[in-house]
């Protein structure tokens, strides 16, 4: 598959080191930009890092049923597609395409700061 030139990939882990119903949070950029990836019937997503209400990193939050709970006032987001399934949260978690390339678990996402929705 060819991409753009102007994706950057960026290595996370190794795909072991997550397992089914876990997530990890990573820290990218230089420390700059937390990627939260999880695995989920035996799928692997990646999304912001932190809550798109107010700043929370939701590595501290917990998965049921295919939907990622942000601890602090309890929104739910789907894992697939980032949506904010209650309120308070509005604003969709920001979802970023995943590759796993020789064992490593790596994102695609345009040039520039990661995008992340924040109220
Ligand atoms: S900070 Fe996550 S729901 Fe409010």
């Amino acid at each position: 598959m060819t991409q753009p030139d102007d994706l950057r990939r960026i290595d996370l882990l190794a795909a072991d080191e997550i397992g089914e119903g876990e997530m990890r949070m990573v820290w990218v950029d230089g420390g700059a930009s937390p990627v939260l990836v999880a695995r989920l019937g035996g799928v692997l997503h990646a999304t912001q890092g932190t809550c798109s209400h107010e700043y929370f990193e939701l590595d501290r939050g917990f998965i049921t049923r295919g939907t990622l709970t942000c601890p602090l006032h309890m929104s739910r987001f789907s894992l697939g597609s980032g949506e904010a399934l209650d309120a308070p949260a509005e604003l969709p978690l920001v979802v970023y395409p995943v590759v796993v390339e020789d064992g490593r678990v790596l994102i695609l996402v345009p040039d520039g700061p990661l995008l992340v929705n924040e109220d």
